[in-house]
């Protein structure tokens, strides 16, 4: 067995790569304390691990291998005190590779929803059904990519560009989950913004390594941590660890991001995992703040680990300090106990890479043959919670003069475009959703699950028209423009649907490895729209994408009489679409990013060529925080339909905005030191201690075990650069396990406490001007007022029903991090002395009221 490179030199783990970004090197790597509310998980989990020896401390931390267990991640056990392992498991929007499971809407259409309660909801319906299954961990929710660019593959795994909108809808989904009893991962950490060279090579271009995102303190700050320090603060208690590098040091094992801003700044009490296959060294990743390797193997089933028997070695030759290998088993425990994995865990009933019922345990080696498959229908009533997000997430666009809602009472409904129809391979017939054959209801990639059912918009407006009695047609071929233009001639309604589709780089879909190669309709839906509005006087565009389109062709149409974007709305597609063309429910969804006019609009660009020659691909994060509507704002360029924009079938009124400031106490940057790193039981053992029990047992093939293969340790390790002088690999700092000082802008898990204090009250009173009832979403938005501020930037919504003629009074309490920007030279947030202003409305573009932001805090 060989190791290559898990002792990485120094210059690697700090990012030193000639003049380029530069990640500044952290240790040591901080220890859990069990500070907010995990004093009592920790405390059981000190318990737990104070019993384990090296070895079963090392089996928490190392995945098994790839395909070697039934979910795509598992932990090693302690048979000693029953402890099984841990399943992690896909995804974002449900369980992937999983029988008798709902499909979800995706995480963009929880976005477009801008409510609170039905993440919530929808995250809870998710850990009831992890749970059911046998899950431990769930992977997922994401918010990285956060949407920097709007073809990025992965967007629409996660909310939204704006990372107060997609920090407040995950911190629910993660309460959801984990109120289940759940572990939640939020993920992916930090600036995955892009598929392309997310690990290194693609597409025949060879790189050395994976791309890196060059990004500034403030930016990192004020845009991409900013959800994930909601998540921290809402009590998440796993983080993925992302594939790419930030300054040129890899996300996995950025001493940077992983120990001094995750686990110092954030005070995050948790486990990091590495993405699959994200993980790039042995000693160096532990120190960097790593606690977890997963899928465990170096390569997929290559049977090494930088972890596993070389994590062992590590400690036992004094490389890697016990009290790293004891945070790391505290911190995965800790999750155990915090989310109660203690009082409800059932075993794992399904297995990720066969449905039969019967099958190998230990896959990819066809081992241990068994019943793998119970087939537990875990769904309840899940559909309904589907049927809702989907409905309350669509977002209409354009409605001219009343042409939505349906009465029921049209003679003729033509349906076209490939996207209202089924796939014809079935709607899982395309492994991993690879594929955009028929309605897209989701992206494709690991955030996908298997269809239980989907409801096609064809099999949902149809069954309506003829229940309502009229006539129907659809025509789901992208190639009948001859035969949709005869159809439309005869129809009074015609519904065109188009979609977009994108996912993760492993799969490349018409050429889209992932990212999408531009914003244009896919399955000839812009020439199916030309021709069935040249045709109709009714034409109703219906889109389904992971993002922006761009529409200029056709929107403008004075045969098109509404546009009406429908997102990835999971199996109940057709369902929920007919609640919102029928008006059995209101639209009150608003587009979670921007639709810019061209693609240029964006102003920047996916790094789709090698820009360094063989070395990294580096992509400099030069538009800082004007992404989305930011940049447009900044840039004064007026897109289609600005962020937050949606229609309803009612008008609103918003009125007598009140701003208040409300005294809270002075910021006090958080001081004082850290306790001394603690370790946990048997300090002692030797090599013998753990050489592999050949008569306890049976070894698998490509198993990763935290076994030695013999007492030689560097027999063991079989690694060319065993016994280099550790100063060339251990980086400065990183064994010492004294007291350290606290982070100014920490204190608590999501940071300094007072950072959340609020600090401004807005109140606006909005009104349902309309003949109908509906939702509306009173968007706060704040202008901090510095030279390097964006216009203005969201900071407080929520989604409320209002009937006809009523109104409500709305109070939005603004906290001190809103008002705040962070100051690279203290590493804090401040407030800063430029006058700050509130703006109010239903929109980005949409501010009817403002008032000046007077604040009478410190
Ligand atoms: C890689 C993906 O980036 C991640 O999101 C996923 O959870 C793992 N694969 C496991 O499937």
């Amino acid at each position: 067995m060989r190791i290559s490179g898990w002792q990485v030199t120094l210059a690697a783990l700090s990012g030193v790569y000639g003049q380029e970004a530069y990640s500044p090197p952290k240790y040591p790597s901080p220890w859990a304390n069990g500070e907010g509310d995990w004093a009592i998980a920790y405390q059981k989990a000190v318990q737990f691990v104070s019993q384990l020896n090296l070895a079963e401390k090392v089996n928490l931390t190392t995945g098994t291998g790839w395909q070697l267990g039934q979910c795509v991640g598992e932990t090693g056990s302690v048979p000693r005190l029953n402890f099984r392992g841990l399943c992690l498991q896909d995804g974002p929007l449900g369980i992937r590779f999983a029988d008798y499971i709902s499909a979800f809407p995706a995480g963009i259409n929880v976005g477009a929803t801008w409510d609170r309660k039905l993440s919530y909801l929808r995250g809870k319906a998710m850990g009831e059904e992890s749970r059911d299954k046998g899950i431990d961990v769930l992977l997922g929710p994401s918010a990285g990519p956060l949407g920097r660019f709007p073809d990025g593959g992965r967007n629409w795994e996660g909310y939204s560009p704006d990372p107060v909108l997609s920090g407040i809808l995950m911190a629910e989904t993660i309460k959801g989950i984990q109120d289940e009893g759940i572990i939640a991962t939020a993920k992916h950490y930090l600036l995955n913004e892009q598929e392309q060279f997310r690990q290194g090579s693609e597409d025949g271009f060879e790189v050395a390594d994976a791309i890196s995102a060059n990004v500034d303190d403030k930016t990192l700050h004020e845009l991409y941590l900013w959800p994930f320090a909601d998540a921290v603060r809402a009590g998440v208690v796993s983080i993925m660890c992302s594939y790419n590098q930030i300054n040129n040091s890899y996300g996995c094992g950025n001493s940077y991001l992983l120990n001094y801003v995750l686990k110092e700044e954030l005070g995050f009490q948790g486990f990091v995992m590495s993405d699959w296959g994200a993980h790039h060294s042995g000693v160096g990743s532990a120190m960097a703040g790593l606690d977890m390797s997963m899928p465990g193997d170096i390569t997929f089933d290559s049977g090494t680990s930088f972890w596993g028997t070389n994590l062992t070695v590590a400690v036992l030759n004094g490389t890697v300090p016990q009290w790293r290998v004891d945070d790391m088993a505290v911190r995965i425990l800790s999750t155990f106990y915090k989310v109660g994995r203690d009082q409800v865990q059932i075993p794992v009933n399904f297995d990720s890479w066969t449905r039969d019922t019967e099958g190998p345990l230990h896959f990819v080696v066809n081992e241990t043959w068994t019943k793998i498959n119970d087939h537990v229908d875990v769904r309840r009533d899940h559909a309904k919670i589907a049927r809702q997000v989907a409905a309350a997430s669509a977002v209409l666009l354009k409605n001219v003069d009343g042409a939505l809602p349906l009465t029921g009472k049209e003679r003729f409904v033509g349906v076209f475009g490939e996207d209202a129809g089924s796939n014809p391979l079935g709607p899982n017939g395309c492994p991993d959703r690879g594929c955009d054959n028929g309605t897209l209801a989701m992206g494709w990639g690991s955030g996908t699950a298997d269809f239980p059912y989907l409801i096609t918009p064809e099999q949902a407006i149809g069954a309506e028209v003829v229940k309502n009695g009229g006539v129907f047609a659809a025509i789901t071929s992208g190639g009948a423009i001859k035969e949709s233009k005869d159809v439309a001639r005869q129809a009074d309604t015609c519904l065109v649907f188009g979609n977009a589709d994108s996912g993760e780089g492993y799969i490349s879909v018409d050429g889209n490895g992932g990212d999408r190669n531009n914003l244009t309709l896919w399955q000839n839906a812009e020439a199916i729209i030309d021709a069935v509005a040249s045709e109709c006087n009714n034409t109703i565009v219906v889109l389904h994408s992971v993002g922006p389109v761009v529409v200029e062709d056709w929107v403008e149409h004075p045969n098109i009489t509404a546009v009406l974007w429908a997102g990835l709305p999971g199996q109940e597609s057709g369902n929920a679409l007919v609640d919102v063309l029928y008006g059995k429910v209101n639209p009150g969804g608003k587009t979670p990013f921007t639709w810019g006019k061209s693609r240029k609009d964006w102003g920047n660009e996916i790094v789709r060529t090698p820009n360094n020659g063989a070395g990294a691909p580096q992509d400099n994060f030069s538009d800082g925080i004007f992404i989305d509507y930011r940049h447009f704002d900044q840039a004064d360029l007026t897109p289609r339909w600005e962020f937050g924009f949606g229609l309803s079938y009612t008008t609103f009124k918003f009125s007598d905005l009140t701003v208040e400031p409300i005294n809270a106490p002075p910021y006090t940057p958080t001081q004082g030191h850290t306790k001394h790193a603690p370790t946990f039981g048997r300090t002692d053992g030797k090599p013998s201690d753990f050489v592999f029990p050949e008569d306890e047992i049976r070894r698998i093939p490509l198993f990763v075990y935290p076994y030695l293969n013999s007492t030689d340790l560097e027999e063991s390790a079989n690694d060319p650069d065993y016994g280099l002088p550790t100063e060339d690999y251990v980086p400065e700092g990183a064994l010492d396990s004294s007291p350290q000082p606290l982070h100014p802008a920490g204190g608590a898990p999501g940071g300094n406490p007072r950072l959340y204090d609020p600090v401004a009250r807005v109140s606006v009173t909005v009104t349902n001007t309309g003949n109908v009832a509906g939702d509306e979403v009173p968007q706060v938005y704040v202008s901090l007022g510095g030279p390097d501020d964006a216009p203005k930037v969201l900071r407080g919504f929520d989604r409320i029903t209002l009937q006809p003629g009523e109104s409500k009074r709305w109070t939005v309490e603004l906290t001190r991090r809103d008002v705040s920007n962070w100051d690279v030279a203290s590493q804090n947030w401040v407030v800063t002395e430029h006058p700050k202003r509130v703006f109010v409305g239903n929109s980005s573009r949409n501010l009817p009221l403002q008032a000046p932001l007077n604040l009478s805090i410190q």
